[in-house]
């Protein structure tokens, strides 16, 4: 019997470890990957210095911190001091974000939402991935990186224009980088923050990186 309860107990404890180091690895890679998108994003568009979007998560901004008037692209508003948050002239309750210019833990959200969404994926799949000992070759990160749209897909099916939604293999290279990406953030990050040894299992080794 009390070996039983030892053993019971001992994998709770288990489980509940291997839980958080699965919420670390995700939490990193989402981060990663969002500073990755905006320095992505920095070196393709040098002219454009902010990003302002919708968020649904925006209200518990303090009202008095508004106080800039400025035409930003999503129109006329009134700008957060920290200049990174933005509410519409004529509508207080329509918000705005400057994703360009956030950390991931600035995110509103449903903006960090996304992010996590997406590396929930990519972490499982990478955790899959070394459980049964696959090959991390070029196969394994199309095949992953195609989960990962697909995901996407889902998420946004009512989002998006349905125009803009195409299936992975129809997507242009620089379109399929961004999913191959957060594949490949998880496998290096992986290996950075050791998270093998937490998981009982060994390194990745990468066959192939073939994208920055
Ligand atoms: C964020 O917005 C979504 C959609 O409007 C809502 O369901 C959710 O409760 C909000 N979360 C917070 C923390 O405001
Ligand atoms: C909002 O900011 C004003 C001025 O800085 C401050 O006096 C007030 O306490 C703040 N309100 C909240 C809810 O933080
Ligand atoms: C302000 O925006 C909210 C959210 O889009 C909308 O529901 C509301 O009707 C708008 N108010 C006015 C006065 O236009
Ligand atoms: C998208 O719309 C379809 C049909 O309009 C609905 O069944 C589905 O639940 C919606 N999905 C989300 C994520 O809102």
């Amino acid at each position: 019997m009390r070996i039983l309860l030892l053993l019971f107990s001992a994998t709770i404890v288990e489980l509940t470890s291997s839980d958080i180091w699965f919420q670390v690895f995700v939490k990193n890679v989402a981060s990663k990957f969002h500073n990755n998108w905006r320095q992505h994003f920095f070196s393709e568009n040098p002219s454009i210095r902010n990003r302002f979007k919708l968020t649904s998560n925006g209200t518990h901004y303090n009202s008095s911190d508004f106080i800039y008037p400025m035409i930003l692209s999503v129109g006329s508003c009134l700008v957060h001091r920290n200049f990174k948050v933005a509410r519409a002239r004529y509508n207080s309750s329509i918000t705005y974000v400057d994703l360009l210019n956030m950390n991931y833990d600035e995110l509103p959200d449903d903006w960090s939402y996304e992010n996590r969404a997406t590396a929930q994926i990519a972490c499982r799949e990478v955790l899959r991935g070394v459980r049964q000992k696959r090959l991390f070759n070029r196969n394994f990160v199309e095949t992953t990186s195609e989960k990962i749209h697909n995901a996407w897909i889902k998420r946004n099916a009512n989002r998006t224009l349905k125009e803009l939604i195409l299936p992975y293999s129809y997507l242009s290279e620089i379109e399929k980088d961004k999913d191959r990406r957060a594949l490949l953030i998880a496998c290096r990050l992986f290996n950075e923050l050791q998270l093998y040894r937490h998981f009982k299992t060994n390194p990745i080794h990468l066959i192939e990186p073939y994208i920055e």
